[in-house]
This record gives C-alpha cells, sequence and structure tokens, in this order.
C-alpha cells in the first residue's frame, strides 16, 4: 500500500453531525473488560462530575444501565458481534433484545438512544464473518425498536473501523468504500439513511503510527506541523479531518449527501508501546478537544463533531493481539485516576476530575525475593505464568517500565498476578522466589499498583473464599 493511502486508511474515525435535538459535547465509552471494574455508581459520578453528556456501551451490561437510569446521560447500548447471528436469524430474538435491553431500562429512566449493532463488524481481519448477519440484525433491530414504540426516539448504527472506506490516490476526494465490501456497505448505508439514522466510524491515528514506522507523526496530531495533503486546494494538515472527509466523499460518491456521522472512537493509548505514553496521549487528546471546539469541523463539514472518547477507563482484561497498548485507553486508570492534564471543556475546574471514593487494598506487593536467584530454573515458568493471568504490557521497549532490570521484570510480573489475585497470599507462591513486601517497588513511571476492592454487584463476598482456595489449588498443582 503506498504512503499516502495508508496514513488516510489506517485512520478510523467517526464525528457525527447531528440533526435530532442531540446534546452537544463530548461522549465516552465505558468498556468493562476489566477484572476489577469500578461500581457502576462510581463510573456515573466521573462521567457526571466530569461534564461527559455521552456514554457508548459495548453491550448491555445490566449494572451500568441500572446506574444511567436518572443521570440524563445520553446512552448508546451495543449488541456484541457474536449476538448478530441470532438477532439475524430471530426476530423474537431481537424483541427480546429490545425489551430486557432498551425498553425495561428506558420505563428505568435511562436515557438511551442509539443502539449500536455490532462492533466494527466489516473489519478486514474478521474476513467477511459477520458480513451477512449484520444488516439482517440491523433490520430486526429496527423493526422491534418500532414495534416497542420507540422508532423516534432511539436509533440504530453499526459502528464501524475506518477501514470500510479507503481512497485510491490517498486524498479524501478519492474515498470510496472497499472494493470488497462495497455492495453491503451501500446496503447497509442505505437502510440506515432510510431509517435518520447516522454513520459510526471509529479513526485512530495512533495505529497508523503503529504499524508503519514511516507515518508521518505529526500528522496524527493537531498542531498544523505536518506537511500538508493538497486535495484539489483542499488542504489537511491532520489525519483525522482527511480520514473524516475521505468518509464524506465515500457517502457522497454513492448518493448519501447528508448523512450524520458519529465519531464512535477517537483517543490515544498511554502505555504498552513507544509510541503509548501519557505526553503524546495527552499532546492527541488536548489537540482533538481543541480541534473540535468552536465547531468548525473538518474542511468538507463544518459544524459540530459528534465523538466519544476512547477510553474512560483502562481495562486489564481486554486482548493484547492488537497489541499491548490494548489495555491502556483509559483516559483516566483502572481506579478512576486522570493520567494527565486534560480540559474536557465541560466543567468549571477545566480539569479531570477523578473518581471518588476508591478503595483500595492494602498497601503491600509481591516482588522477587533477595536470596532468589535468576537463573532459579523456576524463574521463567513463574514469569510466564503471572504474565499470561496478570497484566505485563507495561514491560518492554519504550514503555513505562521498560526501563527496569530483569530482577524488576520479575517482581513486576509476580506483583501484577498477586494484585489481580486481591493479594490473596496464595498468589505470592512462587516457588522460593517470591515474598510480600510493604515497600512500594515502583521508580521513575514505573508503577508497581495496588489493586482496588473487587467489586461483586449484587453477590456476597462468600464466593471470595472459594476463588481463594481454588486459585491455592491452581498455584499448588501448576508450580
Ligand atoms: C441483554 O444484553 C445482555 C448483555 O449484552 C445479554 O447478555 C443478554 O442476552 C441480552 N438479553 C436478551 C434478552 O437478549
Ligand atoms: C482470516 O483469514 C486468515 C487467512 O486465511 C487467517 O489467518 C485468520 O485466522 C482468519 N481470521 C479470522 C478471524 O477468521
Ligand atoms: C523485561 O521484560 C521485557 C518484556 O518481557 C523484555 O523486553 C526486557 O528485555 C526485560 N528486561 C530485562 C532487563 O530483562
Ligand atoms: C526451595 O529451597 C529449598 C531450600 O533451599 C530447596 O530444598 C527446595 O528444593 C526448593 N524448592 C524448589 C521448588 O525449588
Ligand atoms: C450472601 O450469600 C448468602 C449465601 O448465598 C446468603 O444467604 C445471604 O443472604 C447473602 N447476603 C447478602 C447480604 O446478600
Amino acid at each position: 500500500m503506498g504512503f499516502f493511502q495508508l496514513w488516510l486508511i489506517s485512520l478510523v474515525t467517526i464525528p457525527f453531525l447531528c440533526s435530532l435535538e442531540s446534546v452537544n459535547g463530548i461522549g465516552a465509552n465505558w468498556g468493562t473488560q476489566s477484572s476489577h471494574p469500578l461500581p457502576p455508581e462510581t463510573v456515573v459520578k466521573m462521567l457526571t462530575d466530569n461534564g461527559i453528556q455521552k456514554v457508548k456501551l459495548f453491550d448491555a451490561d445490566y449494572g451500568a444501565l441500572k446506574a444511567l437510569g436518572k443521570s440524563g446521560i445520553e446512552v448508546m447500548v451495543g449488541i456484541p458481534n457474536d449476538m448478530l447471528a441470532t438477532m439475524a436469524s430471530s426476530m423474537k430474538a431481537a424483541e427480546k433484545w429490545v425489551s430486557k435491553n432498551v425498553s425495561d431500562h428506558i420505563n428505568n429512566n435511562v436515557n438511551i438512544r442509539y443502539v449500536a449493532v455490532g462492533n466494527e463488524p466489516f473489519l478486514s481481519t474478521y474476513n467477511g464473518t459477520f458480513l451477512k448477519t449484520t444488516l439482517p440484525a440491523l433490520q430486526n433491530i429496527q423493526a422491534a425498536l418500532i414495534k416497542a414504540g420507540l422508532g423516534p426516539k432511539v436509533k440504530v448504527t453499526v459502528p464501524q473501523n475506518a477501514d470500510v472506506y479507503e481512497s485510491s490516490t490517498g486524498v479524501p476526494s478519492s474515498g470510496d468504500f472497499r472494493t470488497d465490501i462495497h455492495d453491503f456497505m451501500i446496503q447497509l448505508t442505505k437502510f440506515l439513511n432510510e431509517n435518520g439514522s447516522p454513520f459510526t466510524v471509529n479513526i485512530y491515528p495512533f495505529i497508523s503510527l503503529y504499524i508503519d514506522s514511516n507515518f508521518p507523526v505529526e500528522y496524527a496530531f493537531f498542531d498544523g506541523n505536518a506537511a500538508p495533503v493538497n486535495d484539489g486546494g483542499t488542504t489537511y494538515t491532520n489525519m483525522f479531518d482527511a480520514n473524516y472527509d475521505t468518509l464524506v466523499w465515500a457517502l457522497q460518491k454513492n448518493g448519501f449527501t447528508n448523512m450524520g456521522i458519529i465519531v464512535g472512537e477517537i483517543g490515544w493509548p498511554s502505555d504498552g508501546d513507544r509510541n503509548a505514553n501519557n505526553q503524546l496521549a495527552q499532546r492527541f487528546m488536548q489537540g482533538f478537544m481543541s480541534h473540535i471546539a468552536g465547531n468548525k469541523g473538518t474542511p468538507l463539514r463544518t459544524g459540530p463533531i459528534d465523538a466519544y472518547l476512547f477510553s474512560l477507563i483502562d481495562e486489564d482484561e481486554k486482548s493484547i493481539q492488537p497489541g499491548n497498548f490494548e489495555r491502556h485507553w483509559g483516559v483516566f486508570s483502572y481506579d478512576g485516576q486522570p493520567k494527565y492534564a486534560l480540559n474536557l471543556g465541560m466543567n468549571n475546574a477545566g480539569a479531570l476530575i477523578p473518581a471518588n471514593g476508591v478503595k483500595y487494598l492494602q498497601k503491600k506487593w509481591c516482588v522477587m525475593k533477595d536470596s532468589a536467584r535468576l537463573d532459579d530454573p523456576s524463574i521463567a515458568q513463574s514469569v510466564s505464568y503471572a504474565c499470561a493471568l496478570g497484566d505485563c504490557t507495561s514491560l518492554g521497549y519504550g514503555t513505562s517500565c521498560g526501563d527496569l532490570d530483569a530482577r524488576g521484570n520479575v517482581s513486576y510480573a509476580f506483583n501484577s498476578y498477586y494484585q489481580k489475585n486481591d493479594q490473596a497470599d496464595e498468589a505470592c507462591k512462587f516457588p522460593n522466589v517470591s515474598t510480600i513486601t510493604k515497600e512500594d517497588p515502583s521508580k521513575g513511571t514505573c508503577q508497581f499498583n495496588i489493586m482496588i476492592e473487587p467489586y461483586y454487584g449484587g453477590a456476597n463476598r462468600s464466593f471470595q473464599s472459594i476463588w481463594s482456595f481454588l486459585l491455592g489449588l491452581v498455584m499448588f498443582l501448576l508450580l
């Protein structure tokens, strides 16, 4: 792929020009793939404190939706890709889904405005797995919404990765839907358009930089320092605008002239890669916020951009198959603390407000014993076990803990596993090589975290002792 093509195409984003009486301001994605999610009430308070008026969920998590009741926050609920086949083949299933996951919550004052049917279902790496089920699922959900009397209030959409469109020459005006899915895109977009629904796209300059070391770094940001790209007299100095306008062109070219666009995800990770750190994340996020302030839009589309930041909070159980950065997209870390200064322009503080009343476990850590030797044969096995079940994505070149020595690495892995298992004694019994300490091993940018108290929702704690017992058994058998 040519250089220009790559930096346009690999960016995925969607802004949204809303013709409905939609709330202005920034939204956020609230994902829940965490070993220790914050209580949903805490998260809703964070959203409110920070003036975030729109939230996007990846499923219809009952606890999250319950907590959102009466908050007034506009909600996009999601149907995961693995439910698309069921929704496509059964009208009854679609009706049940709408009844349980939309109507019931609206009756409880949750301000649900969108249903996201699938998540990036046409991503090229899915090899067409969801191509045939997405539109029928969308149609059934739309019909179910109308049947439930929610047609005018709740709109359907399909968040797409920006890889569903491309530009043969690299400039936005050559934008069109990807050749191999062109017909599917036309049918899907036509249905959305006929139902007054927006086109949702996720745009990621970070990924462009991650996959292509020749990507011009400045073009990912909003400071206007990149060499301008000239598209028939219109100039672009950042990938977001160019990518967004490539979509606008693709839509126009296929007859969808005034369709609303939502940017379903936009963000920058803070760890797990040499280009992922707090400084660059801050620069991107603040740059984006300033860029969309004043509603000047993109060169092709002036007006407000409807966007959801990716993401609100780090999620330590996300798959790292796309890269170690996957667990570090949050503007807030796992415990609801802001990672860097960011003015969303939505509250009087002009800064992010941390989660309130977070409860941490004790100030203790699991580390490598002083007396243990690096060449102890049990070390390698213990580390790989700890990293597989804990989280070692902050280790490695250019990451926050990239400067640790070999012993530091081992300690980091042990501690991660120990904290993730709620500091259970059994989780720091790597044979002869680990010990518990009360001295914080954190160094420089490298944080040895203390986990937060687990949240059981409605359940109670008798369940925890069983968990500790099983954990002890597993450690005993494995090591
Ligand atoms: C409602 O959504 C949840 C979470 O995505 C899902 O597990 C459940 O099956 C859905 N309910 C129905 C009736 O489809
Ligand atoms: C897609 O196809 C490629 C090549 O055939 C294969 O390696 C990959 O595992 C497939 N991915 C999925 C999600 O099916
Ligand atoms: C620490 O671990 C990381 C990730 O596994 C590795 O890349 C690095 O080389 C290790 N450093 C030392 C000094 O062993
Ligand atoms: C632990 O250390 C003791 C004493 O040094 C030794 O006898 C034992 O074999 C070690 N256990 C393991 C699993 O390495
Ligand atoms: C906790 O679980 C036990 C056993 O399932 C149950 O009897 C008890 O009522 C529960 N307590 C609370 C507060 O939910």
